[in-house]
């Protein structure tokens, strides 16, 4: 047993799809979610600015005394992962191997078409064409950057004109594959219009499902679960003149008055 919180990060609202799918399978952990907001959006980022802010986000959540950490960013995920889980002594976990895992488990036949819809970095580091193809070596990987989703997420735009042209637009070279992975923990904010695009039989994989799956079976395996009841999550961002707290009101249905601090990294 081990009481202390999982910490997340991301660089602000996506990373709360991820907090609500841990949130509902597992309601006894405690968690520390930090949005960098202040530095947001990672997407268009190099890959060194990536690792470092990484590194600065994993130290704060380091100092709340977390057990684990998840990187709840496919950018952060697919750029910094592997260099700052060989620095830190804590479990680290991303977005893409639990994703891949499940992806691995579920295909039907060898040559699946698989789209990935990621963030402008993400794409450009490959990994998750890389990872699909260590597992299920003959699929079809359809890859298509999305930079302006993350940022009309943060706007709120997700159901009104703009989003819906937006989407239209980036459902383009999705027609006719057997999945869809949202690379990106902002694009489940855009699930109802990616379906309505979509019209067919698509799977629409949001990676917080997986992840939070992964992180049941892990946390029981390793024997750190915790073992009191219904316990609280708690929000620090990095800048907080932003719309985040009335979109992860929406999307968590709970009042974050008291929930929000700064943080200071
Ligand atoms: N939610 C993030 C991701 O999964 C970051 C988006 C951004 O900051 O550009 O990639």
């Amino acid at each position: 047993m081990d009481n202390r919180a999982i910490g997340m990060f991301d660089s602000g609202i996506g990373g709360i799809t991820v907090l609500k799918e841990v949130k509902n399978l597992l309601p006894n952990e405690e968690i520390i979610y930090l949005g960098d907001t202040k530095r947001f959006p990672y997407g268009s980022k190099s890959k060194d600015t990536i690792i470092e802010i990484s590194r600065q986000c994993i130290k704060f959540l380091i100092s709340k005394n977390v057990k684990l950490i998840i990187i709840a960013c496919g950018t952060a995920t697919s750029q910094s992962l592997e260099t700052l889980k060989e620095e830190f002594n804590i479990p680290i976990i991303g977005i893409i191997e639990p994703t891949v895992r499940y992806i691995k488990e579920s295909v039907k036949n060898e040559r699946e078409r698989i789209g990935v819809i990621a963030t402008s970095g993400t794409i450009r580091s490959g990994q998750w064409e890389k990872k699909i193809k260590e597992e299920v070596k003959n699929a079809q990987i359809i890859n298509e950057e999305a930079p302006l989703l993350a940022t009309m997420a943060e706007q709120g735009w997700i159901s009104n004109k703009v989003a819906e042209y937006t989407i239209k637009e980036y459902m383009k070279c999705f027609k006719n594959i057997d999945k869809l992975v949202l690379g990106c923990t902002h694009y489940p904010l855009f699930e109802e219009l990616i379906r309505e695009e979509l019209k067919n039989n698509t799977e629409i994989i949001n990676t917080g499902t997986k992840v939070a799956e992964f992180i049941k079976k892990y946390i029981k395996d390793m024997n750190i679960q915790n073992d009191e009841s219904n316990k609280e999550y708690k929000i620090y961002l990095t800048d907080l003149d932003n719309n985040f707290n009335e979109i992860a009101e929406r999307l968590l249905d709970d009042n974050l008055k008291t929930k929000i601090e700064k943080a200071e990294i």
